[in-house]
């Protein structure tokens, strides 16, 4: 018997076991594996996920929770950074392998984090989107709000698709069907012509996101928001908020608004 054939396998600390994987364009995938037994999470929040480094180091990131607080399993929506420590390797893995998954959740992006409002705002640019596409998921989001705005912009429309698809899919959802109708889904393209384009900072401060979707502007008394995007979006975003009288909180705090980094830019 040749006893070098097959080692054995080397089980990561915090391992669990990629289920499925879904390229959606060549810089954007998405994923989903085992969910520890003992983790509970509020929908919105991120864990450190990672792999490990080629000296058996783990090299982890902090990914949002796309999956809803009720799902059996984890989704988990990435990007693939050239060059990139952690993505470069993470964009390679299958079905069957094993990812490290620190199963401590945290984040600002949970409804507990917002006063009782009438109409929730998701406002996201890239994968900014992953932890709404976790809270578009959740009854809960349904019970607490008559209506719920999303709003994501990419550069281009193969960029959407994950969410696109998430959003069709509400409809036929056994848990969230009944609730589908209360979802306005509203994507816009920043640099490729489509059927709606536009910064979302620009189609709120213009009203076009009111008219065309036919609803009443943010104000205060009504509405509350959950930002997700990169630095510069974030800035621009919240003081487009601030001009509607919205004031950003936090799980200690609750007000109207809050707001995640999608990423850790460079030199940010
Ligand atoms: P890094 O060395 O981490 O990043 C290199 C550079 O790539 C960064 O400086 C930045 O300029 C750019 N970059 C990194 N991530 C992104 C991104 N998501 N979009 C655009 N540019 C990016 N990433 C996800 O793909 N999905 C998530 O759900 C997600 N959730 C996050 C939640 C939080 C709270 C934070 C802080 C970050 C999150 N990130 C997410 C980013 C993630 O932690 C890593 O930065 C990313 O996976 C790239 O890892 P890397 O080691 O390949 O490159
Ligand atoms: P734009 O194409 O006009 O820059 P990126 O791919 O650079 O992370 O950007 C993702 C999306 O977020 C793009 O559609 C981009 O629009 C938009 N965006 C980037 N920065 C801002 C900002 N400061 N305010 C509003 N939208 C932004």
């Amino acid at each position: 018997m040749n006893d070098t054939a097959t080692p054995p396998v080397k089980t990561l600390p915090d391992a669990q076991i990629v289920t499925a994987v879904h390229h959606w364009t060549d810089s954007l995938f998405s994923f989903r594996v085992t969910r520890p037994r003992t983790l509970r999470f509020r929908s919105g929040e991120f864990v450190m996920i990672g792999l490990l480094d080629d000296k058996g180091k783990p090299l982890l990131r902090a990914y949002s929770i796309a999956s809803p607080s009720w799902d059996e399993e984890l989704e988990f929506y990435s990007i693939k950074v050239p060059n990139g420590p952690l993505t470069s390797r993470l964009q390679h893995i299958q079905p069957g392998d094993q990812i490290i998954l620190r199963p401590k959740p945290v984040g600002t992006l949970v409804l507990d984090a917002l006063l009782p409002g009438e109409r929730l705002w998701f406002l996201a640019t890239g994968t900014g989107i992953a932890p709404f596409a976790s809270l578009m998921r959740d009854p809960e989001t349904y019970e607490r709000y008559d209506s719920v705005v999303m709003m994501h912009t990419c550069r281009t429309a193969a960029e959407l698709e994950y969410g696109r698809q998430l959003v069709e899919g509400l409809k036929e959802d056994p848990l969230i069907g009944e609730y589908a109708h209360k979802l306005k889904y509203y994507a816009t393209t920043t640099r490729e012509p489509s059927a709606r384009m536009g910064r979302i900072t620009d189609n709120l401060t213009s009203g076009k996101v009111f008219a065309d979707l036919g609803i009443h502007p943010m104000d205060q008394a009504h509405d509350r928001a959950m930002v997700c995007g990169s630095l510069a979006f974030n800035i621009d975003v919240k003081a487009v908020l601030e001009s509607f009288g919205l004031r950003e909180g936090a799980n200690s705090e609750p007000l109207e608004y809050v707001v995640e980094k999608a990423f850790v830019g460079d030199g940010v």
